[in-house]
């Protein structure tokens, strides 16, 4: 029999509970979070989709890693472990161990950065793009032109531009390219994967041109899902295949562990070429550690090790990126407006659309943000214009590309329920929307001020 419900492939062993609360009672937390619930405390949230990276459940067999963990400062067997999954993963003979993925942003953009460099990607994530420019470095972001159409179901729209990929080596010359940066999936541009195809052709300009080109690979098995459900050829492969080919197309690799290795806290940079590796090396132990550790315990490593093995799991992947599917499909049959097709860690709703009548710099995306929460207690993440807005010389907002919300999906932790209660909620939302009203800001920080600002809420 084939059933229509895909089941969580795995059953409960430990529980943490949820701490319910009223509506009177989260409007009090909200107020006190000054309408930023970055600054709610979690025990005040219900269900918590601020983001996937480090919240993940993890595995028995990891938490028996956990108690095998060798802390030895040098050789570690946990280590070891660690460092063969990943060279058998990536087929990149050169890893380093790091405390998380903007450590081995750090180490590399560092080196390869600077004054008179430009670095190319389909989008940047902010800590890459924040490691690049300060490093004196330029940041391109260049997305396929399909990438900006929320409706169009384009199936990887996660793509580089590759005609302007060539045009910009060519303009500024290769000798000043710092490097070309994949994000598999583009967590920036909506969790949307990238194609083989487009992999291919970005190595083989690279090539061409004797250009660095590098893996943003902190969701490479969820992008690997696509590939083999989305690109004819890869029908028959593996998923560890599709990421092994994918990652062999690079000449290195970053990883933020906490999203696709299943763990709370961890990262590492692989690299195929000794010399960028010895440099690398020289700032990993200034500034993160010893080789065989980096910033992280032998118990991370472990529980690392055992991670990256069990997210390919077929049953893993299908459940993870359908529950994901799930949720986009059912908000959009709703009439709430998402970027689609719905991409693999989050849905991504666009609260201009459902909010048409509150003004841009009033915020409609933090005023979807407040809602989510005072309504049900969800906690979700503003990507729009409190994100990324900027002022201009007389003080008035530059508005984001788009007023975005993202609800993060964590692994493995919410069951269908969970996401029923947020799909009610939205039901909910869409009824009331006429009455929602928009935000000031009243206090905020020079810089990535979404994490800090305070807000009043507009009558
Ligand atoms: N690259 C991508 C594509 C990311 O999504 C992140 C983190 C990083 C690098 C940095 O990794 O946090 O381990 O230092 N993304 C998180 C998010 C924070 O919520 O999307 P890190």
């Amino acid at each position: 029999m084939q059933h229509k419900t895909v089941i969580e492939p795995f059953k409960i062993k430990s529980v943490e509970p949820i701490t319910l609360s009223t509506g009177e009672q989260r409007k009090k937390h909200l107020a006190k979070a000054h309408y930023n619930p970055f600054l709610l405390d979690s025990v005040h949230v219900i269900i918590d989709l601020l983001t996937d990276s480090g919240t993940s459940a993890m595995s028995s067999e990891q938490w028996a890693g956990v108690m095998r963990g060798d802390e030895s400062y040098a050789g570690s067997q946990s280590w070891l472990r660690m460092e063969k999954g990943i060279k058998d993963l990536t087929g990149h003979e050169y890893i380093l161990p790091t405390h998380q993925g903007r450590a081995a942003e750090r180490i590399i953009y560092t080196y390869l950065g600077g004054e008179g460099k430009t670095f190319i990607s389909n989008t940047h994530f902010d800590t890459t793009r924040a490691n690049i420019e300060y490093s004196g470095a330029e940041a391109v972001d260049i997305p396929v032109a399909e990438s900006g159409d929320m409706d169009q179901l384009y199936p990887f729209k996660g793509n580089v531009d590759l005609e302007k990929l060539q045009a910009i080596i060519e303009d500024r010359g290769s000798e000043h390219i710092g490097a070309v940066i994949l994000t598999v999936t583009n967590n920036s541009g909506g969790g949307q994967p990238v194609s083989m195809e487009n992999a291919r052709a970005i190595r083989d300009i690279c090539k061409s041109h004797q250009v660095l080109f590098l893996l943003d690979s902190c969701r490479i098995a969820e992008n690997s899902y696509f590939i083999k459900h989305r690109e004819p050829g890869f029908e028959h492969k593996t998923y560890r295949e599709i990421a092994h080919e994918m990652f062999s197309l690079a000449d290195g690799a970053i990883m933020s562990a906490k999203k696709d290795a299943l763990v709370n806290m961890g990262g590492f940079l692989s690299l195929k070429d000794k010399g960028l590796a010895d440099k690398c090396v020289n700032m990993l132990i200034i500034t993160e550690g010893f080789v065989t550790y980096g910033g992280l315990s032998g118990r991370d490593m472990e529980a690392i090790a055992i991670g990256l093995d069990e997210v390919f799991d077929p049953h893993y992947l299908e459940y993870r990126i359908k529950s994901t599917t799930y949720l986009g499909n059912r908000l959009h049959e709703m009439g709430v407006p998402v970027i689609r097709p719905i991409g693999g860690h989050a849905v991504y709703v666009d609260a201009h659309l459902l909010y048409p009548h509150i003004r841009i710099d009033q915020y409609p995306g933090q005023a979807l943000v407040c809602e989510l929460y005072e309504k049900a207690g969800i906690r979700s993440v503003e990507i729009g214009s409190v994100m990324f807005g900027k002022y201009d010389h007389t003080g008035q907002l530059i508005p984001a590309a788009r007023e975005l919300v993202r609800l993060a999906i964590p692994r493995r932790v919410y069951t269908q329920s969970h996401m029923e209660y947020v799909i009610e909620t939205f039901e909910e939302i869409l009824k009331t929307r006429h009455q929602s009203t928009g935000l000031r800001i009243i206090e905020e920080a020079p810089y990535l001020r979404h994490f800090t600002a305070k807000f009043e809420r507009l009558q």
